[in-house]
């Protein structure tokens, strides 16, 4: 099916699209639907020159599922479903700039986020995304069927037993802004057990799921693991499989969680600041 409302422009060979001629203020039923089927199509999808309330970034987010709430990060005070993201000159410590998908380490982990660019560096602090589909069939047949049945044992950033930090705050402790939305996680899981390979239960494509979460994978003794742990995230971040998004104020980008790995570049000293919206999603099968 082609597009009528939109205008679809792939930034890459593998992995993601701008999409043009979209207003996320003001979206007809016609232009989400093909909004939607971009994003299926391209796994992650931009859109530029955006003037949205915090009301009208949840109102869209909204349209694509309920709101996933971070266990241990805080939301904005009077927008508690938008986590700020921001970077000050001089903070040490830049969120997510590690190859992952979003809250592995939940059993039912986020199906998609959202990013909206308020505040940009003048240059640098650019987001790369990876193609999970392309992860899985990139790899040989008799790989494919060795790893059918692994099951990844996946914790949050900080909870793991050999991080050799002691508390969330310490993790993010050069980055005072985000540390101080550091929250206790209460009776929320921070580890989760997934399949290695997953099905997208909206295209029925498999997908190769792992991320910097992945700290060990079932059954296996740890070297082997390790080993083999190094490998995949090696492949599933392979430079032909990815594509590179730059930021400007009022850009956004909507990415699919159980089809794409993401990573921060920090890769800039100035401030930048960015409203994250994540989208529940179900358990990976
Ligand atoms: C994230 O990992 O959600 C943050 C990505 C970014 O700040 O570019």
């Amino acid at each position: 099916m082609g597009y009528q409302h939109i205008e679809v422009e792939p930034v890459s060979g593998s992995v993601g699209a701008v999409l043009h001629g979209v207003d996320l203020g003001n979206l007809d039923d016609q232009t989400f639907d093909e909004v939607h089927q971009a994003w299926m199509e391209h796994c992650v999808v931009f859109f530029r020159d955006q003037a949205i309330t915090p009301e009208q970034q949840i109102a869209f987010a909204r349209r694509i599922g309920d709101i996933h709430f971070h266990p241990y990060m805080r939301g904005l005070d009077e927008h508690p479903e938008i986590l700020e993201i921001v970077k000050e000159p001089n903070d040490g410590y830049t969120f997510g700039s590690v190859w992952h998908t979003d809250q592995m380490f939940n059993p039912q982990p986020a199906m998609a986020t959202m990013l909206y660019a308020k505040e940009v560096p003048a240059r640098g602090g650019d987001t790369m995304f990876s193609n999970q589909y392309l992860a899985y069939e990139t790899l040989s047949a008799p790989m494919r069927y060795a790893i059918s049945a692994i099951r990844t044992f996946n914790v949050g950033d900080g909870f793991r037993r050999n991080s050799g930090k002691s508390s969330r705050a310490e993790r993010y402790a050069t980055n005072p802004i985000m540390q101080a939305k550091i929250r206790d996680p209460g009776n929320v899981p921070t580890e989760a057990a997934h399949p290695l390979i997953r099905t997208h239960p909206e295209t029925a494509r498999k997908v190769l799921y792992i991320g910097n979460h992945t700290q060990t994978l079932d059954g296996f003794d740890e070297k082997e693991a390790d080993a083999l742990i190094d490998f995949l995230r090696n492949h599933s971040a392979r430079p032909e499989f990815t594509c590179r998004f730059r930021w400007e104020v009022g850009s956004l980008a909507l990415w699919d969680n159980r089809c794409v790995q993401h990573q921060a570049l920090a890769d800039y000293n100035d401030r930048r600041r960015m409203h994250r919206i994540t989208i529940a999603g179900d358990t990976p099968f």
